[in-house]
C-alpha cells in the first residue's frame, strides 16, 4: 500500500509516520508514506501557494495550479488515477469501515489543505472522496490524514503481528472491545474477573461478549442498533437500561 500525502509541511508527515508498527510495516516493505510539498510546484519565484479569496472574507486560500501540479506528478509516477482524499471538516466522517474498504487501494492520495481551504476548481478536478475524522475543526489537514493512515494501515495484511488483533477490537460487528487484565493477579485490590483465571475458553468468550454489548450499551448506545445481537442479548440490554435508570433516579 502507498500512501502520498500533498500537504506544506512533509516534514510534519515524515516525522508523524516513522515509529511503532508503520515505521516497522514502512521497514519491512510493506507500506511507504511518500511526502510531496506542494510548495515545490508554486509558479513563481517566491515559491507562494495561496491567495486573497475572490469575494473578500477572512484569511488566504491554497491556489488551484500547484495543489494541481503537485497531483499530476503523483499520477505521472504511478501511471494511474489513485483516490484522492480531501481532508475537511465537511467530508463524511471516517469510521472503521472506510478505513477496511481504503485498505484495499494499490495507492492513495491525501490532499492536506491550510489556510482557509482550497480553490474549489482543483478540488472538482481531483478529489475522488471528501472525509472527515470528526466533528471539530483543526489547523490543517496533516494530522487527520496521518490519523486515517494509522488505522487505514493496520487494516492491510501484514501490518499487525497478531492476525486476530485487527478483528477482535474495538467497532468490529459495531461492539465496543472487552476489558483486559494482564499480571498481577491483583493490583490496588482490584482482582481479574474469576473467569479469565478458569481455562473455560467456552465461558470466557461468553464472558467478553457480555462485556462487549455491556459497554457499547453504556458508551456508545447509538452503535447498538447496527449490532447484531441475539434477542436474549437485547433483553439483556433492556434489563441494564433498566437498571441504570433507576440508579440514576436515586441519585
Ligand atoms: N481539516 C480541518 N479540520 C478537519 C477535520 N475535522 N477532519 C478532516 N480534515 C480537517
Amino acid at each position: 500500500m502507498n500512501f502520498h500525502v500533498l500537504t506544506l509541511f512533509p516534514e510534519m508527515i515524515r516525522q508523524g509516520m516513522n515509529t511503532s508498527i508503520i515505521g516497522r510495516a514502512i521497514a519491512g516493505g510493506l507500506l511507504s508514506v511518500d511526502s510531496v510539498n506542494i510548495r515545490d510546484f508554486a509558479f513563481n519565484k517566491h515559491q507562494k501557494v495561496d491567495d486573497y479569496p475572490y469575494g473578500g472574507g477572512a484569511g488566504m486560500l491554497m491556489q488551484a495550479e500547484p495543489v494541481y501540479l503537485a497531483w499530476e506528478s503523483i499520477k505521472e509516477k504511478i501511471g494511474y488515477k489513485p483516490r484522492v482524499i480531501y481532508l475537511t471538516p465537511q467530508g463524511k466522517v471516517f469510521n472503521q469501515k472506510m478505513a477496511k474498504e481504503f485498505a484495499a487501494e494499490k495507492d492513495l492520495v491525501f490532499l492536506c489543505g491550510h489556510y482557509e481551504g482550497i480553490d474549489e476548481r482543483v478540488l472538482e478536478e481531483v478529489v475522488t472522496d471528501y472525509v472527515s475524522i470528526g466533528d471539530y475543526v483543526l489547523t490543517g489537514g496533516e494530522l487527520p490524514a496521518m490519523v486515517m493512515i494509522d488505522s487505514i494501515s493496520r487494516m492491510v495484511p501484514g501490518v499487525l503481528t497478531n492476525k486476530e488483533s485487527g478483528e477482535t477490537e474495538s467497532f468490529s460487528g459495531n461492539l465496543l472491545e472487552y476489558p483486559q487484565y494482564s499480571r498481577p493477579e491483583e493490583w490496588h485490590g482490584k482482582k481479574v474477573p474469576p473467569v479469565l483465571m478458569s481455562g473455560h475458553h467456552a465461558n470466557i468468550e461468553a464472558w467478553r461478549r457480555e462485556q462487549s454489548v455491556l459497554r457499547t450499551a453504556k458508551w456508545r448506545p447509538d452503535l447498538l442498533k447496527q449490532a447484531d445481537l441475539t434477542n436474549k442479548e437485547w433483553n439483556q440490554v433492556r434489563q441494564w437500561k433498566k437498571q441504570w435508570r433507576e440508579e440514576n433516579s436515586k441519585e
